[in-house]
């Protein structure tokens, strides 16, 4: 099983309707038994895609070749025991919520990541509220 995490940045200039990537990644992801966790806040993107090492690759190809972000970066590419994302889930931050609210939901979707995935989260979620 293997894990990855990357993190990108939207096109400036493309509006991004993150309902119909998530209507995309979940309709093909569930066909490869690719799972994860998608977090976007208009900006910018982290992804978690775990799955079989062939299943994530072929995933991971086709996200980098799309036009809607750029500069990706690879956090992790590890073999992981299990998954630790359950099932496929997504987090964004609605026009209505608090950013308290937001973190608190990504919290809860992060509770059983391990340490390392959570920790690149947790970084990312503090570097937002400082800018
Ligand atoms: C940030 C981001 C994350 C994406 N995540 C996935 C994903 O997990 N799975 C997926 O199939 N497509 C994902 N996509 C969409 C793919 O890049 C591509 O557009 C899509 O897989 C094409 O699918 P289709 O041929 O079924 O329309 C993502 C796109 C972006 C911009």
């Amino acid at each position: 099983m293997r894990q990855l995490l990357y993190i990108s940045s939207a096109v400036r200039g493309a509006a991004v309707d993150m309902a119909a990537i998530v209507g995309q990644s979940i309709r093909n992801n569930r066909r490869v038994g690719v799972t994860g966790l998608l977090w976007g806040d208009g900006k910018r993107f982290l992804q978690v895609l775990e799955g079989e090492d062939a299943a994530v690759q072929t995933t991971f190809d086709r996200i980098a070749a799309d036009p809607r972000h750029r500069g990706i970066v690879v956090l992790h590419d590890r073999t992981i025991g299990g998954r630790e994302f359950g099932e496929w889930s997504m987090v964004s931050r609605g026009p209505l919520d608090s950013a308290d609210a937001f973190d608190d939901r990504m919290r809860a979707v992060l509770a059983g990541a391990s340490p390392a995935v959570r920790g690149t989260f947790e970084g990312l979620v503090a570097a937002r509220r400082a800018a």
